[in-house]
């Protein structure tokens, strides 16, 4: 039986937040197709070096780089010790991410620094040095089904997000030809810190579609936009539909 050819063999990969969850899987996804990865963490450190390992085993190469997003040095050369570690970086996926909870009335100016400093700076100064390095690939930027809406509990951070859009669009313009600058957002996928799975479950019937997504699923996007020629400024929903309507149809419980 024939195989299928990787399609992402011999190039290179930078994640962030790439030790867990949504991270892991896109990690994973682009390593099946072939591709090295760098797989940077800040904290998950056992995680990243577990997934360096599982990453080895599928006859690619791997590297777990960490540095600290709000750290301006670290972030700063993070690019460039992927290359050192893995040669010219021709996909690169800003996943890390923070979510704190606050509203309109609550956010304060500090929480919008930070959530602007991870969710959309980090993204920028990392695509830039990648622009700088290869003058061909793939940039993928993780935005958020709300950034069709509002996320009222997460004022700070859907902010940001809308910004990391801004940026996605504005890049694509000012990176091509040779470089496609794509966002992902993903709907209902996994609880973040403080809730259960019973939580997104919950949230689930409120989709178009009656069901949360996968980790998987998101990774699926990302493999398809590493391997797209002809798609830039794009943002791809992953969500089952949940941004085509209002997100608290059941009370504001359910936002
Ligand atoms: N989960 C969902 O259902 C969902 C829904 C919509 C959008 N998204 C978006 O999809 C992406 C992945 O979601 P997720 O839930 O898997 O993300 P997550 O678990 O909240 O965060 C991913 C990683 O970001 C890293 N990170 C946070 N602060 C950092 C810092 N200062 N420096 C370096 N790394 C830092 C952490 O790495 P360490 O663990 O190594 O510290 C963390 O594991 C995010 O951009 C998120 O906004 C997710």
């Amino acid at each position: 039986m024939e195989v299928a050819a990787r399609r992402l063999e011999g190039k290179s990969a930078l994640v962030t937040g790439a030790a867990k969850r949504i991270g892991h899987a896109i990690s994973l996804a682009l390593a099946r197709e072939g591709a090295n990865v760098a797989v940077h963490y800040s904290g998950s450190e056992k995680e990243a070096l577990s997934l360096v390992a599982e990453i080895e085993k599928l006859g690619v190469r791997a590297a777990a780089l960490r540095a600290d997003l709000f750290d301006k040095r670290e972030l700063e050369t993070l690019l460039d010790r992927a290359r050192e570690a893995l040669g010219t970086i021709e996909i690169l996926v800003n996943n890390a991410s923070i979510f704190p909870s606050d509203t309109l009335g609550t956010v304060e100016l500090e929480s919008l620094e930070r959530n602007l400093e991870i969710n959309a700076w980090a993204p920028l100064v990392l695509t830039r040095a990648f622009a700088a390095q290869s003058e061909r690939g793939h940039v993928i930027n993780l935005l958020d089904s709300r950034v069709s809406g509002f996320d009222h509990t997460h004022a700070a951070y859907i902010f940001s997000k809308h910004v990391l859009s801004a940026i996605t669009r504005t890049a694509a313009l000012e990176l091509a030809p040779g470089i496609a600058v794509n966002g992902i957002a993903p709907g209902l996928i996994l609880p973040p810190a403080g809730k259960d799975e019973k939580y997104v479950d919950r949230l689930a019937q409120t989709v178009p579609l009656k069901r949360r997504g996968s980790p998987e699923d998101i990774a699926a996007a990302a493999v398809f936009l590493a391997t797209s020629e002809f798609v830039t400024g794009e943002t791809i929903y992953v969500d089952g539909g949940r941004h085509l309507k209002e997100y608290f149809p059941d009370g504001p419980d359910s936002r």
